[in-house]
């Protein structure tokens, strides 16, 4: 399925990649593929059944067994694994830490690439994580790398957490996306580095609706919209 465009959205944490997608996903009625949230689904059932995350082979076995999939709702998106909704618990802050954990095995990452590449099915996908343009999808028509500074994201993810009562303080959040950033940018497998054909855009001080119109020309540049 070469031929069905992909968007591949990357970046860091709290980027606003997440948004971004989803409301690219939404605006082109495409499918919509969250990479992190299979990360965090191995790291979930890693640390429910007392998996050594250190072991890749035990955590690429888990991965492989993933069947999940994601709906785009009126209020944001459903993944299901095995047709069950997740819910939040993939979202808690010690998962956030085990999934970057679970990701820097070369094994549980080639464990995912079929299933991740198995998405892309017409109309097209938007595909949201740290290697969409890299790794899993490098002949995406159109890649987005979102940046922030550390100190926003961490604001940003605090608001996001803080309603649901998930215990997190704003400093921990900040030493979270710092030992996760350092983690994801050095790793030997997949690094989050921008694709030497990205767009590169810092949202620090950009508001999401300002960042997704500058994207959304983009969009009709590569003739994936009309004006
Ligand atoms: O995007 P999200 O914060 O949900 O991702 C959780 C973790 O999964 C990241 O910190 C990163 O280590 C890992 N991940 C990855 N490659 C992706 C998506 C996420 O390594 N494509």
């Amino acid at each position: 399925m070469a031929s069905v465009a992909v968007i591949a959205v990357d970046g860091p944490s709290g980027s606003g990649k997440g948004t971004l997608a989803v409301a690219l996903a939404r605006r082109l009625g495409f499918r919509f593929l969250d990479s992190g949230a299979l990360y965090r689904i191995v790291a979930h059932a890693a640390i429910t059944g007392g998996f050594d995350l250190a072991d890749g082979d035990a955590l690429a076995g888990l991965a492989r067994r993933l069947t999940v999939h994601f709906e785009l709702t009126q209020d944001g998106v459903t993944v299901r694994l095995d047709g069950t909704a997740v819910g939040d618990a993939i979202r808690a802050e010690p998962v956030s830490v085990a999934a970057s954990r679970v990701a820097a095995h070369r094994a549980v990452r080639d464990a995912l690439l079929e299933l991740q590449r198995s998405m892309r099915r017409p109309p097209g996908l938007v595909a949201d994580g740290r290697d969409m343009g890299t790794v899993v999808f490098p002949d995406a028509v159109l890649k987005i790398f979102l940046e922030a500074s550390p100190e926003e994201r961490a604001q940003r993810r605090y608001n996001q957490l803080k309603d649901k009562d998930l215990g997190v303080s704003l400093r921990g959040l900040l030493e979270s996306i710092r030992e996760r950033d350092e983690r994801d940018r050095t790793r030997a497998v997949s690094p989050l580095v921008p694709a030497a054909d990205a767009i590169v855009i810092d949202s620090t001080l950009l508001p999401i609706d300002a960042v997704f119109a500058v994207v959304w020309q983009r969009v009709i540049d590569a003739g994936l919209a009309r004006a």
